[in-house]
This record gives structure tokens, C-alpha cells and sequence, in this order.
């Protein structure tokens, strides 16, 4: 052992110390995880949607979307059997105030939600505070993250199912530095985990009639953690014969997400969680860039649902917000009145959508529409149809 390193026997000891206790606390969460295997889905009496601004363009955005639930839920709202409540204080702001990624009083307000729209919220990089979107999906257990991208013009019709509680994320605000010269981070992958993302893949595959789903990992080399989640979904899929399987790992599978001789083949993607978040990044690029994307965060109690881009703080910054794009917000309320039981209204909204997009072209710079504008739009395509 180096001088340097000998110097640091002290962090050692207390990074050993760290992992060890890190290593109880997953051990009790796999353990957790294989007991609640049992599906708790809730039919609710009456259905709590809260609307979360977050930082940045966020609150830009979900007002346009408020305006439109208002409008497609009209009858609902009067009779009470959905209701759509405010959670204003998920800021940067409030969280720094609080030192916390999510102050108590807002995780309280969400919990007595059972479904959010969410605006995005500010990461800040290196630090130690964890994001509001990772804390917000293993508090609420959104374990998976379903993201669709389709685009005709291309044949391109793929839902990624992206595990959203495990692997870099778990304990990426965790990790250990001895001195300047070392860094470790962690990558956790259970059985039970892997489990039901796998199922939640398969189910949706057979339940809409396809035919094909990839696994994507990089299990040569993340021999441990890709290896599990590898093993686990072929096992998964032994149970859905009639859907065929195929592994790939992430490095090609970028790469053939852009070769037109390989892209038309693959339906339902299924993929740890940082493959996923970087995947899915290049897929919504295809369909015309983060922007256009939504993306669902279910749970078996609570469901999320949001744009996948960020806050946008130079659009902010340069004072360019009432520009900003509610495409993916919007798209995102479409999977959340699907998700509610309301795919007649998710139908509609979606329509009105790609009406409102050819009638008010909107691309978040000043040369277009401001985001009340294609709002404006959108509620007038929505009249019509
Ligand atoms: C996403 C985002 C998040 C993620 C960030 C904001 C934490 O990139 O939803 O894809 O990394 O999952
Ligand atoms: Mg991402």
C-alpha cells in the first residue's frame, strides 16, 4: 500500500464501515420487496390527482395540462369523483431550505395523492442532495418507469419498461471517496426487483398483442448485477411463450436503435434503470426530442407521471420560459388518464395533441408559439373532436 493510502486507514475503516451498514439496509429492502410481491392495486371511491409545478419551466407546463384536465374532466370535478390538488412547495428553493430532496410536509401532501402529474425538478450534479425524482420513486415505489415512443413515419412504435428504484440510482447520493484519490459508487440489483419489472413487461406485452421484447444489459461486463437481471427475465420469459426474447447489451443496442435495418424489429424494451434513462433519451430524439416525450412512474399504490426532459433553466435564465413546450407534460397526462380508466379522454387528448402541434407549431424558442398559446390550441382542437 502506498504512503497515501496508508495515511487514510482511518477512511478506510470508516468506508468499510459505511458498506456494511449500506449492505443491511438492502438486504432489508430485498427482503421487503419479496414479501409485498402481491398486487395491492387500488380502486378508489374518488381519485386525488396532484399537480406538482416543480423548478424551471414545471409550473409553465403542468398549468397548461391543469387547464386541460379541467376541461376533460369536467363532469368528474362537479361530481366529485376526481379531484385535482395543488402541491406547490417541490422546489429547489424549499428543498435547500429543508436539506432535504423532498421537505416532509410535501412528501405528505403527495402520499395523500394517488396520482401526480409532475413538472421537472432541478438535480443539482455532485453534492450530496439526491434528487426529487429518485427520492420521490422509491418513496412512492414507483418501480416501474414506462416510457412509449412512436414515430409511423419510421415504423417505430416501442414502449421501454425501465426498472426505476435499482441500480445506479439506489444508492448514487451514497457512495464512498477515500481522499482525493478514490471513488466508489454502487450498483444494487435484486431478485424481487428484477421480478416484477420483468412482469410488468411481459403482462403489457401480452396484453397488447406483441410479440417481441428485448432485454437490454451490459451483463459481460456488470457480471454480478446485469447477470442477475439477465437470469431473472429470461426466466420471466420462459413463462410467455409465445412472445419471443432476445438479449442485447446497451452499447449495440444504441446503435441499433438508429440502423433502419434493425430498429423495426423491437416492440417492448426491458432494461435496468441507468440503460433505460439513456436509452430512452436517444429514443425520444427520434420522435422529435425530449420534448414530445411522456413517461409513466407506477407503483402497485401510486402512479407519476411526467416529461422526461429538465427544468430548462437557461430557457428561464434568458427570460424565454412562456416559450417553453408542454408537449411532454401533455403527453404524459394522456398515460395518466389512461392509467385513471379513462382512455376514451386519453384518445381524445392524444388527437387533440397532434391536431394542436400541425395547427401551432411550438419548438420552445421565441421564433413559435408560447406555451399558453398552443394551450389556447389545444383546448379549441379539443372542442372539436
Ligand atoms: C429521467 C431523468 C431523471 C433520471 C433525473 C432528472 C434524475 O433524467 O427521468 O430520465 O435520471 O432518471
Ligand atoms: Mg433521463
Amino acid at each position: 500500500m502506498t504512503e497515501e493510502f496508508r495515511m487514510n486507514q482511518a477512511e478506510i475503516d470508516r468506508a468499510v464501515e459505511h458498506f456494511r451498514s449500506l449492505l443491511k439496509q438492502q438486504i432489508l429492502r430485498a427482503e421487503r420487496l419479496s414479501e409485498s410481491e402481491t398486487d395491492r392495486g387500488n380502486t378508489f371511491p374518488k381519485t386525488v390527482i396532484g399537480l406538482i409545478g416543480g423548478d424551471g419551466i414545471g409550473p409553465i407546463i403542468v398549468q397548461e395540462a391543469k387547464r386541460v384536465l379541467e376541461f376533460l374532466l369536467k363532469e368528474e370535478l362537479k361530481s366529485g369523483s376526481v379531484e385535482l390538488k395543488e402541491i406547490d412547495g417541490l422546489t429547489i428553493e424549499n428543498r435547500i431550505a429543508a436539506g432535504k430532496a423532498i421537505p416532509d410536509d410535501v412528501l405528505e401532501a403527495i402520499k395523500s395523492c394517488d396520482v401526480l402529474l409532475k413538472g421537472p425538478t432541478t438535480t443539482p450534479s455532485g453534492g450530496t442532495m439526491e434528487s426529487a425524482n429518485v427520492t420521490l420513486r422509491r418513496e412512492l415505489d414507483l418501480f416501474a418507469n414506462v416510457r412509449p415512443v412512436s414515430v409511423s413515419s419510421l415504423g417505430i412504435d416501442w414502449t421501454f419498461f425501465r426498472e426505476n428504484t435499482e441500480g445506479e440510482y439506489t444508492l448514487g447520493s451514497k457512495g464512498i471517496a477515500i481522499g482525493d484519490a478514490l471513488t466508489m459508487d454502487f450498483k444494487v440489483t435484486t431478485e424481487a426487483g428484477t421480478r416484477r419489472i420483468a412482469r410488468a413487461a411481459f403482462d403489457f406485452a401480452r396484453k397488447n398483442g406483441k410479440n417481441h421484447v428485448a432485454v437490454v444489459t451490459k451483463s459481460n461486463i456488470m457480471k454480478k448485477t446485469d447477470g442477475m437481471f439477465s437470469r431473472i427475465c429470461r426466466e420471466v420469459a420462459s413463462e410467455y411463450p409465445e412472445i419471443e426474447t432476445d438479449e442485447y447489451y446497451i452499447d449495440i443496442m444504441t446503435a441499433n436503435l438508429i440502423n433502419p435495418e434493425m430498429r423495426n424489429r423491437f416492440q417492448v424494451f426491458l432494461l435496468p434503470n441507468l440503460y433505460g434513462d439513456i436509452l430512452t433519451d436517444e429514443a425520444a430524439q427520434l420522435q422529435g426530442g425530449v420534448g414530445t416525450a411522456g413517461s409513466a412512474n407506477l407503483g402497485t399504490r401510486y402512479a407519476m407521471f411526467e416529461a422526461i426532459h429538465g427544468s430548462a433553466p437557461r430557457l428561464i435564465e434568458q427570460g424565454l420560459g412562456s416559450y417553453a413546450s408542454p408537449q411532454s407534460i401533455l403527453q404524459a397526462t394522456v398515460m395518466l388518464l389512461s392509467h385513471i380508466g379513462m382512455p376514451n379522454k386519453a384518445q381524445r387528448l392524444s388527437e387533440g395533441l397532434k391536431a394542436a402541434a400541425a395547427l401551432c407549431p411550438i419548438d420552445g424558442t421565441a421564433a413559435h408559439a408560447t406555451c399558453a398559446e398552443f394551450g389556447d390550441a389545444l383546448l379549441k382542437c379539443l372542442l372539436d373532436r
